[in-house]
């Protein structure tokens, strides 16, 4: 996947540069030219505005987008909306956009941008506040909007928000006469049994999946469990270290216990479409997944469809469980030709139609407040009532406090809790060198 959008990035960094070879004034008679002839052999009139929006393809989020880029085509004339397919997993598609940025590409007008991006990224986009947004602001959750705004600048105009749920198969609670797990103790507990029972018919069976590969979401995995064990998160938000502390050791050595037992050895490669693939075939009792995956699992085709429900994640030490807080906004470049109806793509597709249409088709939990009171949004995702606390009172990662280096920091944090989940280290030693490196790269005090 990853060496498909390495090969992309090449391709566009090469039309660039056969562009700029070309020179000016050839772009001046392709001006004159009535009708403009592209690379399939397509008419395209000059006139058309195209604008390419780089967006991500989890769960039904391609099919989505496409939706709305054609609601807004249909209601623009003159305007086409063209929709790119990016990777999974949030480091490559990070990766894959960085390669636009350095060519100063104006090939995407929008890029969907994760929660923890506008800090790092907030350079290569224009100011919505100069487009419009104001207007809007003030019916999205604070808090995001606060995230998405660097130097006073509004990046990204949000989108979705995510928070980590705990997905459980209601029949199987019932056959083993277990109760929704409140604790990551009794989690491992009722998977066991239940993974024991099922296996007697099913070899496939597995009773927890997760995200464990060493990438973004083993981040916002980790967080969890420590934040829920009175661990803190990672780097404070006044700039402080603090990952190295005894709550956050003990939950990952324990997190480390359930790879190959409750878990299968492959949890360590997975990311959230192979945890969610397992559970869709219906082959595990219990799985971490955003909300996205809410509307999947109720889709024709999945296994678990009306035999399942979500809760809040399990406690640890603290008490309470812990949802990392994600999600992803819309950003429009700042090498884009028409920034203005790139701003205006970006407004529609996450005004509250575009939210609601996404809520209901695929729970992709809306930013914008009232939302969470519309009858029809409730109805295709009671969750959104039900666990409304979760959503808000999300763990951030700490993306604000280290920008620029947010995902420098995460990779040091995924890789060295990768190392304990493949038993190459244990909770201690790792903590105590990402101590180190964190210093390093931050400069920032340890607690
Ligand atoms: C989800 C979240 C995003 C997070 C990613 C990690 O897409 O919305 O914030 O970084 O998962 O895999």
């Amino acid at each position: 996947m990853l060496k498909r959008y390495w090969l992309i990035g090449l391709v566009v960094l090469l039309a660039f540069s056969l562009l700029f070879a070309a020179g000016c004034g050839e772009a001046e008679e392709v001006v004159d030219d009535p009708d403009v002839v592209d690379e399939e052999d397509e008419v395209v009139d000059p006139d058309e505005v195209v604008i390419t929006v780089a967006a991500g393809a989890v769960g039904m989020e391609l099919e989505l987008t496409r939706d709305l880029a054609e609601m807004y085509s249909e209601a623009n004339e003159g305007v086409t909306v063209d929709v790119l397919d990016t990777p999974d997993m949030a480091d490559d598609r990070l990766g894959l956009y960085l390669q636009f940025f350095e060519a100063g590409s104006s090939e995407v007008d929008v890029y969907q941008i994760d929660v923890i991006w506008p800090g790092d990224l907030a350079e290569h986009f224009v100011d919505l506040y100069e487009y419009g947004a104001d207007a809007v602001a003030d019916d999205h959750f604070p808090a995001i909007i606060e995230n998405n705004t660097v130097d006073g600048r509004l990046v990204g105009i949000p989108w979705f928000t995510d928070a980590g749920l705990l997905y459980y198969r209601t029949d199987l609670l019932e056959k083993y006469e277990l109760d929704v797990p409140q604790t990551w103790d009794e989690l491992e507990e009722y998977a066991q049994i239940i993974q024991d029972g099922e296996r007697e018919e099913n070899p496939d069976f597995w009773g927890f999946v997760w995200q464990g590969n060493a990438y973004e979401g083993l981040t916002c995995d980790a967080l969890e469990w420590i934040a829920s064990n009175d661990g803190g998160t990672i780097i404070e938000p006044e700039g402080v270290i603090t990952i190295n502390n005894p709550n956050a050791i003990e939950i990952v050595d324990q997190a480390a216990g359930w790879v190959g037992t409750i878990s299968p050895e492959g949890v360590t490669t997975m990311a959230e479409e192979d945890s969610r693939a397992i559970w869709h075939a219906g082959n595990a009792a219990f799985m971490r997944n955003w909300p996205y995956a809410y509307a999947t699992s109720m889709a024709d085709d999945s296994a678990v469809a009306g035999n399942f429900d979500v809760s809040p994640l399990p406690a640890g030490k603290s008490g309470s469980g812990a949802a990392t807080l994600g999600g992803w906004q819309l950003a429009v470049s700042k090498y884009s030709d028409n920034p203005e109806v790139a701003a205006d793509v970006a407004l529609f597709m996450a005004s509250y139609e575009g939210q609601k249409y996404r809520a209901v088709e695929g729970t992709f939990n809306p930013t914008i407040m009232d939302l969470y009171d519309d009858p029809e949004v409730l109805e295709a995702a009671p969750f959104f009532e039900a666990l409304y606390d979760v959503f808000i009172n999300a763990v951030a990662r700490p993306s604000t406090v280290t920008a620029p280096q947010y995902a420098a920091v995460s990779e040091l944090f995924y890789n060295a809790v990768h190392d304990v989940l493949t038993g190459q280290k244990d909770a201690a030693d790792a903590f105590e060198e990402l101590e180190l490196d964190l210093q390093d790269l931050t400069g920032f005090p340890v607690e």
